[in-house]
């Protein structure tokens, strides 16, 4: 069961300098996705890498590369981010005017859909689309910045997710404010693919990153151990 948990690191806690060798180094510390988070500036006040980039540091892993696009009107570079070399594509519900066509684009150039929900945004939105989307990602912070808090109210927003999914093979994925504190919980509640930026680029370097992402798979495992 823990061995299904998927650790994805936040490469937004990494040194942007030397973004290749970040990745490289997550990815040898044992991680199982590589998340990529995308901003615009304008969905959220912060602004990162696009398409170009990703295409330049995708030799770098041979990992699932798990975009996570916090940009307005998505819809206009989908396919530079399947190009690119994004395994995932995730959007945001409140970005998105026609998140069923989104997503089946998302699904047309061959990547998994996902789909982002802002602390503030109900699941039910997404009710009608489940049998055409691979993961919902339950934001546990307000997007934008790595290093806030993790928003406790989300878990309970986890659990309706995990319901209204049922036996449908969809990743639930959580973003935000995620160490080893809380990843018992969330795993508890529904949660599948953990992302972590800042607790796990703490230290730097392969050794430190290997520590940090255990950390993060023994608490979930240790919860998993108590369920089985
Ligand atoms: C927040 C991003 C997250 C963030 C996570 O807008 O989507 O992926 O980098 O960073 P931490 O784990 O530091 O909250
Ligand atoms: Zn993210």
């Amino acid at each position: 069961m823990a061995n299904d948990i998927i650790i994805a690191p936040s490469v937004l806690a990494s040194d942007f300098g030397n973004l290749a060798a970040e990745i490289s180094a997550v990815d040898d510390a044992g991680a199982d996705w590589i998340h990529l988070d995308v901003m615009d500036g304008h969905f959220v006040p912060n602004l990162t890498f696009g398409p170009p980039i990703i295409k330049m540091v995708r030799a770098a892993s041979a990992k699932v590369f798990d975009a996570h696009l916090m940009v307005s009107n998505p819809d206009s570079l989908l396919e530079s981010y399947a190009d690119a070399g994004a395994d995932i594509i995730t959007v945001h519900a409140e970005s998105c005017s026609h998140l069923d066509s989104t997503t089946a684009r998302i699904r047309e150039l061959g990547c998994k859909a996902g789909v982002a929900l802002n602390p503030h945004t109900p699941p039910d939105c997404l009710s009608y689309i489940l049998d055409r989307i691979d993961l919902v990602l339950v934001m546990t912070v307000n997007p934008g910045f790595g290093g806030q808090s993790f928003i406790s109210a989300m878990t309970d927003k986890i659990t309706e997710v995990r319901k209204m999914i049922g036996d449908r093979d969809i990743t639930i994925e959580v973003d935000g404010g995620i160490t080893a504190d809380n990843s018992g919980a969330v795993v508890a509640a529904g949660a599948t693919a953990l992302v972590a930026g800042s607790a796990i680029f703490k230290g730097g370097g392969v050794s430190a990153y290997t520590k940090n992402i255990l950390a993060i798979r023994q608490a979930a495992a240790s919860y998993s151990a108590q369920e089985d």
